[in-house]
């Protein structure tokens, strides 16, 4: 097993926030718990470090509730790249193996690319693999400098570099592995003698080649993966890229999406075939839906939702924590919401099921059986059970449960009054 350094010590400035650059949220998942959740579903790691610096407290609070096998060391004050790889020295000195370095704020990184680097690296017995990437447009990211041979000779950062060595395009995409026993010592001897004073992690490139180490670069194949969030205008472009990836995996599995560009799938919802998404419809969170389902337009799935087969959500319907049986239809302006519905049952235009208790602030169950008809604009008042088949009549509001086949009405009785208009002229 091999161990993770994540950096996210930095300071995010440009993303203007009061919250730490690593804890704003794709899909509510945080940008460095997609990168934890990338290291851990390669099954290659058993720890992460994770350096954490700038508002570290809430850094910290965030991967000690959320990762059993992360670890976070603070970096303070912050000293450069390589400065923040050697808070670790303390915890690893009798660590013999891999180690693979990434960023906290690449969330798009995946799984199976760590797995072929660190493959790479394992059948090519490097020391030291580097991940380069080739950029139409370099600027900003530090380069990669080749021997005559094609080895890999160094990296410059863009400040630190001549003109020609700025023309280059390979690029260093911040994600090492490292054969720890071999490389610890370079962390030591660093030197800040560099354009920004900073102790560089990419000079373990130079110093791997000084201390006659194999050194090398691997190439990765899509650029998107390693797009780095400083801004929020970057953040919002890469909820985009995550969504893209996503529905296309969809269109591939032969779900329909009318247009994905206004379609929005969290990666944690899964669709059977045949299902057909229709426009501006959100996902979000840990959703099942089954085949030949109908969602949208304008739906709304906010997480713990399962739907069976034939299912319809249709417009301004928000479905959240709700189980729904085969052939059950939602078609209209409607929130169901902490509930457990049966098959068949048609869920009138306007209906609200009334989960949450504000002076409690307790949230409870609605329980709709098979074959039930609520009719339109009618509210359950949770926790309330509504049996098989029974009726309730449009506008009502329930707050008994409702027996088998019964019909259950709240309507005010309707009063005509002949002529009433005219008399009031
Ligand atoms: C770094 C690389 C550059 C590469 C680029 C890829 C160095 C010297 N340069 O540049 O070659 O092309 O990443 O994105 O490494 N961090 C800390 N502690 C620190 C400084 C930074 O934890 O003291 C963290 C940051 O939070 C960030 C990561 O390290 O997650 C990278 O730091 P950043 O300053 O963004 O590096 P770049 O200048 O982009
Ligand atoms: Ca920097």
């Amino acid at each position: 097993m091999l161990k993770s350094i994540i950096l996210a010590a930095g300071k995010g400035t440009r993303m203007k926030s009061e919250k730490p650059k690593v804890l704003h949220e794709i899909f509510n998942k945080t940008l460095l718990g997609y990168v934890i959740d990338a290291v851990n579903n390669t099954k290659l790691a058993d720890e992460n470090f994770i350096i954490v610096g700038h508002q570290a407290e809430q850094v910290e609070e965030f991967v000690k509730s959320n990762y059993s096998n992360a670890k976070t060391i603070l970096q303070s004050p912050q000293l450069g790249t390589g400065h923040a790889v050697s808070m670790v020295l303390p915890y690893l000195n009798n660590y013999y193996g891999n180690i693979i370095i990434l960023c906290g704020d690449t969330p798009l990184i995946t799984s199976e690319t760590l797995k072929e680097f660190v493959e790479f690296h394992k059948n090519n017995n490097s020391d030291i693999t580097v991940m380069s990437a080739i950029f139409d447009s370099p600027f900003g990211y530090g380069r990669i400098i080749r021997k005559s041979d094609n080895t890999v000779d160094s990296i410059v950062e863009e400040k630190d570099a001549s003109p020609e060595q700025k023309s280059i395009k390979e690029i260093n995409a911040g994600i090492y592995c490292i054969k720890w026993e071999k490389v610890k010592n370079a962390f030591t001897e660093l030197q800040t003698n560099n354009a920004q004073g900073e102790y560089y992690l990419t000079d373990i490139i130079k110093w791997g080649n000084n201390n006659g180490l194999k050194v090398d670069a691997y190439t990765l194949k899509d650029n998107e993966e390693i797009y780095g969030i400083n801004s929020k205008s970057n953040l919002a472009e890469a909820f985009k890229m995550l969504n893209r990836r996503i529905i296309k995996k969809h269109l591939e599995n032969g779900i329909t999406i009318i247009d994905p560009d206004t379609t929005w799938i969290s990666p944690e919802t899964s669709i059977d075939t045949d299902t057909i998404i229709y426009p501006s419809t959100y996902i979000e969170g840990e959703n099942k839906i089954g085949r030949n389902c109908k969602i949208g337009p304008f739906a709304h799935i906010r997480g713990g939702v399962i739907l069976e087969d034939y299912v319809k959500i249709g417009n301004f319907v928000e479905v959240k924590k709700t189980t729904i049986k085969s052939n059950t239809n939602a078609c209209h302006l409607t929130y169901l919401g902490d509930s457990e519905i049966g098959s068949h049952v048609n869920i009138g235009a306007g209906t609200i099921t009334a989960n949450y208790n504000p002076l409690t602030k307790e949230k409870s169950k609605t329980v709709i059986e098979d074959d039930v008809k609520i009719g339109s604009n009618s509210v359950l008042v949770a926790p309330v059970k509504i049996e098989q088949g029974a009726n309730v009549g449009a506008l009502s509001v329930i707050t008994k449960d409702i027996s088998s086949w019964a019909l259950a009405i709240t309507r005010t009785p309707l009063k005509i009054i002949e002529n009433w208009v005219k008399m009031k002229k």
